[in-house]
């Protein structure tokens, strides 16, 4: 029996001071060769809605997608923390909302959920969640679904006084009861000073070295999204040419009557 991994696994990472790892899944089987590739937590990252499902930005899924998405995931999942990040909108509106859309995630499978965010309703609704049982975990710097707002994909934190600021905002969701929280494109040197004064691990996704976690997007990772690919993200495969190379390989053996051949027919 494999040991899974827990909000206690994630604490004492940090009392170790042992690094730990997250990737994004979206589908069953994907999911299965990450957690037994080792990684601690898988998310199910709204990023979905761009490298799955196309479109442009985060803000286009919603709760009911999230849940097919958590349910094929956690199917695939023995060892990790499964996490689902909470679709725009689905935690903004009331607290009871954020209740009942983040629960909904547990009952797919999902072992937590993430939010973005420090203002004084994220706190609320952490303190809520947290207080029912539904392990939450932040995400504060860059924050994808405040993207019309921010103007773009800037960097966040990058003067001392932004980084307080972001310090703060990381104290107030620690103290709510957030088991991780997520530090997106933030200067490696604001993420270092944040981290070190935290008793909840920070998972870097662009903030750099000193954190305690990475993440990234796995099709980023696996060379498989074509639009862009973010300084901070390493390619560790070309999945794009290889699923291209297969097809064209299929297409061309069934034009030229390759396939099937006498082993592949009854
Ligand atoms: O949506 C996502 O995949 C994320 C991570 C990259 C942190 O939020």
């Amino acid at each position: 029996m494999v040991k899974k991994v827990t909000v206690n696994t994630i604490k004492n990472y940090k009392a170790d001071k042992e690094k730990f790892s997250v990737l994004t899944a979206y589908d069953c089987y994907t999911a299965k060769y990450i957690d037994e590739a080792g990684v601690d937590i898988v998310l199910i990252g709204d990023s979905l809605a761009m490298v799955a499902l196309g479109y442009e930005n985060t803000n286009s899924v919603g709760v009911d997608e999230m849940k097919i998405f958590t349910q094929a995931v956690s199917r695939g999942v023995s060892r990790a923390m499964v996490i689902t990040d909470m679709p725009f909108l689905s935690y903004h509106i009331s607290v009871e909302d954020a209740v009942k859309n983040c629960g909904q995630m547990i009952k797919c499978g999902a072992n937590g959920v993430k939010i973005e965010g420090g203002s004084d309703y994220i706190v609320s609704v952490i303190k809520r969640l947290t207080s029912v049982g539904i392990p939450v975990m932040g995400h504060l710097g860059f924050t994808p679904q405040f993207l019309n707002m921010l103007g773009g994909y800037k960097i966040q934190g990058k003067t001392q006084e932004a980084a307080e600021e972001i310090l703060n905002q990381a104290k107030r969701l620690e103290k709510a009861g957030v088991f991780s929280i997520v530090l997106e494109m933030v200067p490696e040197e604001s993420a270092k000073y944040i981290t070190e004064r935290l008793t909840v691990p920070t998972i870097s996704c662009g903030a750099g070295r000193y954190c305690d976690a990475q993440v990234l997007v796995c099709d980023d990772v696996f060379g498989k999204y074509p639009e862009f690919k973010p300084k901070f993200a390493r390619k560790y495969g070309d999945m794009g040419k290889l699923i291209y190379e297969c097809a064209k390989q299929y297409n061309d053996d069934v034009k030229s009557g390759k396939f099937p051949s006498e082993e592949e027919v009854f």
